[in-house]
């Protein structure tokens, strides 16, 4: 007997999770005004033309055109944003209908740089035959890049039409669309309301999902939702104390569906997780916690909560009560006796309205003051808006408002349009397709000389660059030089919107602030998918700016290195001149030698950072484009990102502009560089060569060792300048008594005497005096090994010097091995504030209008 109940339990908790995923009858998935498919989270969408078997799309004649931007903006969240189908008049898709019911009409929009039509400001108005979905939309007004819906509408006909309607003068997109059967069971018809009473006749009503979280759980994608549905994590809608809330999990394979609810409702992988009481028994029996969600006061909502006991070790261990704005919804839940028995799943539907008529919606769940029990839990919950009296979602107009010559929306169906035009469009477009890559082809072909194949696209003019960077007298006319290559000609990494950007960087938070240059203020940034980047704005007044952006665009996206900054992309519209590099966590390198109360860094990793920095100079003066002369070393231009690797920034900006040290005022415009840094020979022969990188980068081996500023006129004359001062004690052969007095005691002469010898070569009056940067970096190199070496001799036998040694030679060789490991995990000093995922924020728009 007990095996037979084995049995069963096995079917029960086995079988949802492997077999019974369900198949859709209709199954459209579409990226619109792509020329191939497109593959996302397992599922694959295919082109909307040329026009497939099943469905259609009637426009009139050449309304309809295909863009798409395969290359940039591929920090967005899918691949189906690179391309959309653009109307000038009134289009539908019509899509033949299999099976009556409910079906997702999910809808993805991302307004694409088009150079004819503002898509940022066009008014996107949707409907289905019968419901409209989304009226007057701009994303002028929202605060995301992006958008994605998705509806639930029960479609009784055999034919669905989904209209765009641009508003007259205007146009309207779409970049993807998915219209997909769900099982009839997903949303019944009734639904209780607060206080309670019975809500019926859901199924002729239209359901726009507005959040869909799975708590204490991490994000699902359709990859694990037999119904493609995106589960978001609740952590961002939260509103109590985190100390408060715990997260708990079991192993989904134990969660077990009792009959007649399926996997379909929500996943194993929802109800496998939750958010319970951080501290049972002990906290305030008052205590609730409490979800905040903003929504349209205008309309109703069908929230849907999923509960399953994963707390409890027995039955009837678990009683609490559900309150959505403070009203109770569930009292006195007790879910093993209601399903007889544990990790059981359990959903609730429950019509309300936001509270009170203000635009906040709030979900708490809270302890059962007539029980002992304190504790609560929630599993899952989703909120869906209502279709109101107008069968709208978005406004108070019907489709017959809107389109008053269709007859209840099914005229739509009737108009019939010349096929063979919307082929003669999508020719033109496959034709430009095509033209465009022939063109990148010859370009690639020309650029093969200068360029690794798998490096963004070099410029035409890019073999001008060298000899630019290496005669000043270039400079006197560099405006001009730079003006004449135009940006839309190349391929420069991503190009971002100005939208894009505003969102990133919070409207240019002057929080954000990470930095202030000669070119303008640098803003930290994260862009919809999470990556933090740093924006730099160049001030738009002056025409060096706008010099400068096009020699570091051009000078950037050619050079790719582990140590150097690398530069994402750029914005160039409305004339802004916009960089965005990769965020580089730590900051610059004085920071941590003086002037902040960072931890002081080690000897070993001012090693290490000496020579990240020199691996850099050193690829810019012989790398893949020889001989960029950086113009502006100094230990603000070096960044350490979160593992301390050090990476040199800036140049490009120092080849045109003068570089304005924080508390330099005084810049002469006739000298580039830092004072404190500049290469006397400069003064001489008026001319910058790879040398007087390496004259200031002897500065800043001192400033490193020494830990104080290269010019401090508050010091004695005779210790103003680091250069001239530490020179003085290392030809005395006493720089050990000017070291930084953290590291005091804690270098090993050896290899002190290495680096003091070196920094001592770099800063020779004449540049044919001064050691290359390869030769300065195999020196430092040797000086990290002399530390190891006595390091092992205090404190460990001869064997292990060898092997020691030996790890440091292979470092030594290889360029780009160096990793976290050298300091020992010291690198996880900084913590990232990890925003909550911004993938499916998208649907948290309640102001659809
Ligand atoms: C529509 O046609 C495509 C291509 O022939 C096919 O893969 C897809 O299954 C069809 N969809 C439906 C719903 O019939
Ligand atoms: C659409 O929105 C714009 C502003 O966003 C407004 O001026 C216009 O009146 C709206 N049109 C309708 C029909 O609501
Ligand atoms: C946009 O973001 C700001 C700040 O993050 C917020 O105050 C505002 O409500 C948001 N607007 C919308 C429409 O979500
Ligand atoms: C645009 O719409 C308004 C009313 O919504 C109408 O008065 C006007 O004539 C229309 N303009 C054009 C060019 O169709
Ligand atoms: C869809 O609507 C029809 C007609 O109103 C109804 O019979 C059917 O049950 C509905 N289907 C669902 C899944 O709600
Ligand atoms: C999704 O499913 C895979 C296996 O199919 C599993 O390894 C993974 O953990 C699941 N992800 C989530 C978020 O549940
Ligand atoms: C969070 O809870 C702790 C103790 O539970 C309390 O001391 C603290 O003040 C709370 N913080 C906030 C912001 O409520
Ligand atoms: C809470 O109290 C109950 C009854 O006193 C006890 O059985 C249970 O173990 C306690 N839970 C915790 C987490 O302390
Ligand atoms: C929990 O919420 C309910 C409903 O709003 C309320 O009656 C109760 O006082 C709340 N408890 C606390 C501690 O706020
Ligand atoms: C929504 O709120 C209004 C008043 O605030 C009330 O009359 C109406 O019955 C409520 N509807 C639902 C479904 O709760
Ligand atoms: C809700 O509205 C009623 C009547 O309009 C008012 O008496 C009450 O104070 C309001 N409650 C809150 C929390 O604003």
């Amino acid at each position: 007997m007990e095996y037979y109940i084995g049995l069963f339990l096995l079917i029960c908790t086995r079988f949802p999770l492997i077999f019974s995923a369900f198949t859709p009858i209709d199954n459209y998935l579409i990226s619109c005004g792509s020329t191939e498919s497109i593959s996302f989270e397992g599922r694959l969408f295919n082109p909307d033309s040329p026009n497939p078997p099943n469905f259609s799309l009637k426009t009139s004649k050449a309304s309809s055109s295909a863009i798409s931007n395969p290359n940039s903006n591929s920090h967005l969240p899918s691949p189906l944003y690179q391309s959309l189908r653009l109307f000038t008049q009134t289009a539908s898709y019509q899509f033949d209908i299999h099976q009556p019911g409910r079906h997702w009409i999910r809808l993805y929009f991302y307004p694409l740089p088009d150079s004819n039509h503002d898509l940022l400001s066009a008014p996107l108005t949707v409907l289905t035959d019968d419901f409209v979905l989304m009226h007057n939309f701009t994303f002028k007004n929202f605060n995301h890049t992006f958008l994605f819906k998705e509806f639930s509408i029960n479609v009784t006909s055999d034919l669905l039409s989904l209209v765009f309607v641009p508003s007259n003068g205007s146009v309207s997109f779409i970049n993807a669309i998915e219209i997909v059967s769900i099982p009839d069971a997903l949303i019944d018809d009734e639904a209780v309301t607060i206080p309670s009473a019975s809500f019926t006749g859901l199924s002729g009503l239209g359901l726009e999902t507005m959040y869909r979280l799975n708590m204490g759980g991490p994000l699902i994608t359709p990859l694990n939702d037999s119904l493609g549905r995106y589960w978001e994590n609740d952590w961002g809608y939260l509103h109590v104390n985190s100390s408060a809330v715990k997260q708990v999990s079991v192993d989904p394979i134990t969660i077990k569906y009792p009959s007649g609810l399926t996997i379909e409702i929500a996943p194993a992988w929802v109800y496998s997780t939750a958010e319970a009481m951080g501290d049972p028994n002990v906290t305030n029996p008052d205590f609730n916690i409490t979800w905040v969600f903003t929504v349209d006061p205008t309309f109703v909502y069908l929230l849907r909560m999923h509960f399953c006991d994963i707390v409890s070790e027995a039955l009837n261990m678990l009683v609490f009560n559900v309150y959505v704005n403070d009203n109770i919804a569930i009292e006195s839940l007790d879910l093993s006796s209601l399903k007889g028995g544990i990790s059981i799943p359990y959903y609730k539907d429950i019509v309300s309205n936001s509270s009170n008529g203000s635009s906040t919606l709030t979900i708490s769940i809270g302890t059962d003051n007539i029980e002992d029990f304190s504790n609560a839990i929630l599993n899952g919950l989703e909120i869906m808006k209502i279709s109101n009296e107008f069968m709208a979602l978005d406004g108070t107009l019907s489709v017959h408002d809107i389109l008053p010559d269709s007859v209840s929306g099914k005229g739509v169906k009737r108009v019939q349009f010349i096929v063979s035009l919307v082929f003669g469009s999508l020719a033109m477009a496959i034709i430009l397709v095509v033209l465009r890559y022939y063109c990148l082809t010859v370009r690639q072909r020309k650029a093969q000389n200068y360029s690794n194949p798998w490096l963004p696209l070099p410029l035409i003019g890019s073999g001008t660059m060298r000899t630019m960077s290496s005669k000043v007298s270039m400079l006197s006319n560099r405006s001009g030089t730079a003006s004449c290559i135009s940006l839309a000609s190349t391929n420069l990494g991503q190009v971002f919107t100005f939208q894009e950007i505003l969102y990133a960087t919070n409207k240019f938070d002057d929080t954000l602030v990470l930095g202030e240059g000669g070119f303008g203020k640098v803003y930290k940034g994260i862009l919809e998918d999470g990556t933090t980047i740093a924006v730099k704005r160049g001030n738009p007044r002056s025409e060096q700016g706008l010099a400068e952006f096009h020699t570091e665009i051009q000078m950037l996206s050619k050079l790719r290195h582990r140590h150097l900054v690398s530069l994402i992309g750029y914005c160039n519209e409305r004339s802004e001149m916009i960089l965005v590099y990769e965020y580089m966590a730590n900051g610059t390198l004085r920071n941590h030698l003086y002037g902040s109360d960072l931890k002081p860094l080690s000897w070993r990793q001012r090693l290490e950072i000496c020579i990240g920095a020199a691996r850099g100079l050193h690829y810019l003066h012989t790398g893949a484009t020889r001989g960029i002369i950086h113009r502006d070393v100094k230990t603000t231009n070096i960044l350490l990102d979160q593992n301390f690797v050090a990476k040199v920034a800036d140049f490009g900006l120092s080849k045109a502009g003068p570089a304005l040290d924080e508390n330099q005022t005084h810049v002469s415009t006739a000298v580039k560089g830092s004072f404190g840094y500049l290469d006397p020979e400069y003064f001489r022969r008026q001319q910058l060569t790879e040398k007087s990188d390496v004259y200031s980068f002897g500065v800043v081996l001192l400033e490193v060792l020494c830990a104080r500023p290269a010019l401090n006129p508050g010091l004695p004359r005779e210790q103003v300048n680091i250069a001239e001062w530490a020179m003085a004690w290392q030809k005395k052969g006493l720089l050990d008594q000017i070291v930084d007095p953290t590291l005091s005691g804690k270098i090993s002469a050896a290899s002190l005497k290495k680096y003091g010898d070196t920094a001592e070569k770099c800063l020779a009056d004449y540049g044919s005096d001064r050691p290359g940067m390869g030769d300065v970096l195999w020196n430092l190199e040797y000086a990290l090994q002399l530390e190891d070496t006595s390091v092992s001799l205090t404190s460990r036998d001869e064997n292990s010097i060898s092997s020691i040694h030996g790890t440091v030679m292979e470092g030594h060789f290889g360029d780009n091995n160096v990793n976290g490991s050298y300091f020992g995990g010291g690198g996880g000093s900084d913590m990232e504030n990890d925003a909550p995922s911004s993938v499916f924020s998208q649907i948290v728009n309640p102001k659809g209008r």
